[in-house]
């Protein structure tokens, strides 16, 4: 099974990671992952940082002549800011002169951290709290995300919301999705490529006027936004996950994944918290029989009935709260003094909705990697090939 780790901290000298257990005779190249980096990266309401940093992955192992060899995969990410950085994040010096975090933000880890590995200093906790860690994780989950888009599953995203500005009419959106999916089975990366053409990530262009605009004003005001995006997978056969043990429920996989992004509070599977307000008639997906094929009319379980892919499009949806630095304090506590003070601010993002969009595309590659190799595994591409068709 696949399955892996990142190591490194945000202003530390690389982000490292290693993804094992992907079969071999996957075709991968760094330009792949780096343009995944690259995506990771952009959207308007995003701090000084990513002026700093251009992602770009090293790979070290695993990958021979362009293609996986079952090894496991080691990849390296460089932090350009370390070398503003070296001291304050140096491995060998005793830190002596380097000033200690001693104020929490209100929202962040840093005071629940430092009391759980009893620091004195909030940097230990800040930096690898960070969301810079995502970058890693999209690093590696990028691989997955192309084996199964050799076997023809696709993921795309778009965001719903941010601060006020709201898709509250899905019509045009779900009209496009529509179109797209009657097309071709990368439904979902059609998708994902019509956002990225939008600064906010958002299939509505009315509405992305109105986030750019909130974004700038709260901004102003020395404040910061969350909002609701939206995950679609594409291509996915029937039969995929399980429903006979709690750890095998592929729903409660996706939402785990998708939970694990910093700041994400909320995930729902279809139109899961729309639907319990509903009688069971207006949600439930009926079924229909054209030329002895089964489809459903609707979609409203977002794919997924008994924790098992049921051949619809998998829809996920995850609420993102606002950004815990802010440049207008709120009440903190000085832990050194105990004394109330206003929390501290550092170099943040206003707004990182859109870069969430596309680190929760990269996150949930690996379950469904994971549930696809259960069903039809093999140690080759061509094996897996060959048991999938
Ligand atoms: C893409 C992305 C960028 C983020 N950027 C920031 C940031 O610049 N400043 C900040 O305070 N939090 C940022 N966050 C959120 C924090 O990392 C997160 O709130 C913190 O680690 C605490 O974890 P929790 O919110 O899951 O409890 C970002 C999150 C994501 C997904």
């Amino acid at each position: 099974m696949i399955r892996y780790l990142t190591a490194g901290e945000s202003h530390g000298k690389a982000l490292v990671g290693i993804l094992e257990g992907m079969p071999a005779g996957v075709e991968i190249s760094a330009e792949y992952i780096n343009r995944q980096l690259w995506r990771r990266q952009q959207g308007y309401g995003r701090g000084g940082r990513m002026k700093i940093e251009t992602d770009e992955v090293e790979i070290f192992s695993g990958i021979r002549f362009g293609k996986t060899i079952g090894s496991p995969i080691a990849l390296m990410i460089q932090n350009k800011d370390w070398q503003n950085w070296k001291d304050r994040m140096s491995v060998e010096s005793d830190g002596t002169g380097i000033e200690k975090i001693t104020i929490p933000r209100p929202g962040h880890a840093d005071y629940s951290g430092a009391m759980k590995y009893g620091f004195d200093d909030l940097r230990n906790v800040i930096d690898r709290a960070s969301a810079r860690e995502t970058a890693m994780r999209v690093a590696l989950c990028t691989i997955a995300r192309k084996f199964l888009e050799d076997n023809g599953i696709y993921i795309g995203s778009h965001v719903l919301s941010i601060g006020s500005a709201v898709v509250v009419k899905r019509t045009k959106i779900d009209q496009m999705i529509m179109k797209f999916t009657h097309r071709s089975s990368n439904a979902a990366y059609k998708i994902t490529e019509e956002a990225d053409k939008s600064e906010v990530r958002m299939l509505d262009r009315s509405i992305e006027i109105k986030a750019i605009k909130e974004i700038k004003k709260i901004k102003k005001a020395g404040d910061t936004l969350g909002g609701i995006f939206e995950v679609i997978v594409s291509g996915v056969p029937v039969g995929l996950g399980s429903y006979v043990q709690y750890d095998r429920k592929l729903d409660g996989q996706l939402a785990q994944a998708l939970m694990s992004i910093q700041a994400i509070k909320g995930v729902e599977i279809g139109d899961g918290f729309a639907n319990a307000t509903k009688f069971g008639s207006q949600v439930h997906d009926e079924f229909t029989l054209n030329d002895n094929k089964i489809g459903r009319m609707t979609n409203r379980a977002g794919g997924l009935e008994g924790s098992i892919t049921n051949g619809k499009m998998i829809v996920l949806r995850a609420a993102m709260k606002p950004i815990a630095t802010l440049a207008k304090p709120l009440r903190a506590i000085d832990l050194e003094t105990n004394k109330l003070v206003e929390s501290r601010y550092e170099r943040s993002d206003v707004c990182a909705v859109p870069a969430a969009s596309v680190i929760g595309e990269a996150v949930i590659a690996p379950v469904l990697a994971n549930a696809f190799l259960e069903k039809y595994g093999g140690d080759s591409f061509t094996e897996i090939k060959a048991r999938y068709k």
